[in-house]
């Protein structure tokens, strides 16, 4: 015998699963796919391009994103071993563009002209930091990024757009040839002495312990190449593949959030994540044969709802990362693929895929206020520099889901779902640039990272 409320829950479940059902069905049809190529990216042994570019070719309309893949190819259109071009990251961002207003540049002492562009960030939750709908690294080739049905990320909205603007998407690719390089892990970790370098983009010496990371390998430099190589450089482009279908009412949304194992907000209250980290060598005065460091953090969405795919992003080395519920169940386990070989997509030393979760409906619930765990676990075996450990999570918005359950008055949801998500990405976008702004503001004080840079934006 059922309590009451079993029953309840269990006829809502039923529910859920034939809402499923029919938009299952509804979701086949219509699947469109293309495939298109970034601007040009030149390299040549060693160097660095570290690139936004704006207004990229992006699926036009208000549509549902169902996958976003993406590999580095030459200008032939074969695939480009990560051994010769180190993919670090690609982001694809969205952003508000006041109509009219060609050109739009990032400028380090202004930043952006505010009332000339938004970012319309993800949902969460670093402060200034991680605001992608979509991205990855090396591991790029071989991680799924299919978001299943009934579910679709949301774009393209028209009533969601400020007035005077229009909806565009830009990308940052970072990758690092590596070609005759004196130590191509060295290089992919960004380890400041091999690039030569000790003051960051825009001139602020860096921190005397800083060794490697982001900060040394900015667009333009150069890492260290054996001597008396012939410089060749050659032309690559991220070639992106993007499935979406037409939107519906039968689509649910997903939010995106990007959780950060550096994020101290536990201690401090604040979401200043860091975006990378370093891994010491293990000690030897321990003597143990685990050679694992772990990284925690916890953090608390601000919204309840159902994770349905969770990928982890990690850098070479990197052994595992969780996700866990405050009880602690495990929300997903995303484990890194390592290459065996030195074909494009099987690069020895390299991750080149991870494994992906989509839990089963009801699995993997967040409750309101409840306390989520990244653990970001390395090898200790060697030091690392620049590292990452982020989680990438598409989560339901319940309080939409159960607007649909109860058939509120269409036109009401629609207002309601639409005020809040304009509100909520104005704020986001607002809330980056007055982070930046106040910042800024302290320059009296020895700042050494540059907070309201690109990089710490969008990494
Ligand atoms: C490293 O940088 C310094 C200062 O910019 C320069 O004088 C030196 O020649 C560079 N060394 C190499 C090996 O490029
Ligand atoms: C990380 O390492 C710790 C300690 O070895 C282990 O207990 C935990 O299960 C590991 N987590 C993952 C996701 O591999």
């Amino acid at each position: 015998m059922m309590s009451r409320g079993e029953s309840l829950a269990f006829s809502f479940a039923i529910t859920l699963l034939a809402i499923g059902v029919l938009k299952t069905k509804a979701l086949e049809n219509g699947l469109k796919t293309r495939v298109y190529l970034s601007p040009k990216i030149t390299l040549h042994p060693g160097s660095v391009s570290n690139k936004y570019y704006y207004d990229i070719e992006f699926p036009k309309g208000h549509i549902a994103i169902k996958s976003f893949n993406a590999e580095v190819v030459d200008e032939a259109g074969d695939p480009v071993s990560l051994q010769e071009t180190y993919l670090h990251h690609w982001i694809a961002l969205r952003y508000y563009n006041r109509k009219g207003v060609n050109n739009i540049k990032y400028n380090v002492n202004l930043g952006y002209l505010q009332s000339d562009f938004i970012l319309a960030g993800n949902a969460g939750i670093c402060d200034s930091g991680l605001p992608q709908f979509f991205g990855l690294g090396s591991e790029t080739r071989k991680t799924s990024t299919h978001v299943p049905d009934p579910y679709g990320i949301e774009v393209g909205n028209p009533l969601k757009v400020p007035t005077g603007y229009e909806e565009k998407w830009m990308f940052n690719i970072h990758a690092i040839d590596t070609r005759g390089a004196v130590d191509a892990m060295g290089c992919t970790e960004c380890r400041c002495d091999l690039y030569n370098v000790t003051e960051d983009e825009y001139g602020q010496p860096l921190k005397p312990n800083y060794l490697g990371g982001v900060y040394c390998c900015y667009d333009g430099t150069q890492c260290k190449v054996n001597n008396g190589l012939e410089s060749t450089e050659r032309n690559l482009y991220l070639k992106y593949t993007i499935k979406w279908v037409d939107w519906s009412d039968s689509i649910i949304p997903v939010q995106i959030f990007i959780l950060d194992v550096t994020d101290p907000w536990q201690y401090t209250g604040i979401h200043d994540c860091l975006i990378e980290y370093d891994i010491e060598k293990y000690s030897t005065k321990v003597a143990t044969n685990d050679f694992t460091d772990t990284r925690r953090s916890s953090v608390i969405l601000p919204i309840d709802g159902d994770v349905v795919y969770a990928v982890a992003h990690q850098h070479s080395g990197g052994i595992g990362s969780a996700l866990y519920r405050e009880d602690g169940r495990v929300i997903c386990s995303s484990k890194p693929i390592y290459g065996q070989g030195n074909s494009a997509g099987d690069e020895a030393g390299y991750i080149v895929g991870r494994s992906t979760c989509y839990p089963k409906l009801g699995s993997a619930r967040i409750l309101k206020g409840e306390a989520l765990t990244v653990e970001s676990n390395y090898s200790n075996e060697k030091s690392h520099t620049g590292v990452m450990g982020h989680f990438y999570i598409l989560v339901t918005d319940s309080s939409m889901g159960l607007n649909e359950a109860v058939h509120i008055h269409e036109d009401l949801k629609e207002v309601i779902s639409l005020w809040g998500v304009a509100v909520f990405g104005l704020a986001i976008g607002v809330a980056i640039l007055i982070s930046c702004q106040k910042r800024n503001r302290n320059e009296d004080a020895y700042i050494y990272v540059p907070y309201c840079n690109l990089n710490t934006l969008f990494i």
